[in-house]
């Protein structure tokens, strides 16, 4: 599966205001990161948010650290633009896969909800381990492949287009670590089900939180009313006994600390 970057960019500049008060669980996960600092001895001088959007974890570790330098990274120029009008942070446009940033800058980088929108997850979490100091530690959470299954079921049985992307698998992510040379590296994953009144409020929220597809080679046509009907039609099947549409996310949580690599 590859994804269209450049449409995800997009996608997220169009509506930073609308994703931000939309974004509830975007926001409540960004709640449960900032949790794990507190068990954390770490004190960080300098700090990135990868992919901030438009900022929820950068209020938190501002709020949490605030004499540590602080830098906030994303792809998208109108996600940044909302987030300086309520936040004094350094604001970077760029990309989470080739850092504008020196090696060893870094004591802290956290990332919600960023890892899963690039293509190279791993030229990612080897950018991270480059740009942070040593004893630095990568903060992140993302979606695993248990996520949206109703929409991915409810869809697979209209067409064989890809209409949903492929997350972590929970244990490649673990090796993926591994092999990404980080020390200690810590995955756990919870479910969260978020329950709607009608299919087309589940379908809106999707929609406001950038959760569309992005995959290169989907369906590009205009989805008929009929086919939309369809769909509502076959996600019945999941409809819960107080008539709520529910739809699945499994978060993965991920904490690592750079390795150094010693040469004899
Ligand atoms: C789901 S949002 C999460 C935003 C923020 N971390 C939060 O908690 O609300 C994903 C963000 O990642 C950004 N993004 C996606 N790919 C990126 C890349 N390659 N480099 C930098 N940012 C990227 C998007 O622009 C978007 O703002």
């Amino acid at each position: 599966m590859i994804l269209n970057t450049e449409e995800i960019t997009q996608r997220f500049s169009k509506h930073p205001k609308r994703y931000h008060q939309n974004a509830v669980l975007q926001k409540e996960i960004s709640l449960r990161l900032l949790e794990r600092l507190e068990y954390c001895k770490l004190v960080p001088e300098t700090i990135l948010d990868l992919g901030c959007g438009t900022g929820f974890m950068t209020n938190g570790i501002v709020n949490r650290y605030p004499d540590a330098d602080f830098y906030s990274l994303d792809y998208s120029f109108n996600m940044l633009k909302f987030l300086s009008e309520q936040n004094s942070a350094n604001i970077v446009c760029g990309d989470a896969t080739c850092l504008p940033f020196p090696s060893n800058s870094f004591d802290l980088i956290v990332a919600n909800l960023v890892l899963h929108w690039v293509n190279n997850s791993n030229e990612l979490l080897l950018e991270c381990q480059r740009v942070l100091s040593e004893d630095g530690l990568l903060l992140f959470s993302t979606l695993s492949n248990n996520s949206l299954l109703e929409l991915k079921d409810a869809w697979g049985k209209i067409d064989n287009y890809p209409h949903v992307h492929r997350y972590f698998d929970f244990i490649e992510l673990g090796n993926h670590l591994l092999k990404t040379f980080w020390r200690d590296p810590v995955l756990d994953r919870e479910k969260i089900v978020i329950r709607y009144n009608s299919f087309s409020n589940l379908m809106q929220d999707l929609k406001n939180n950038g959760l569309t597809n992005s995959i290169m080679g989907r369906f590009k046509g205009l989805y008929t009313p009929k086919k939309l009907v369809e769909l509502e039609e076959l996600y019945l099947d999941y409809v819960d006994s107080s008539g709520k549409f529910p739809i699945t996310y499994e978060i993965i949580y991920g904490h690592g600390l750079k390795k150094i690599l010693r040469t004899v």
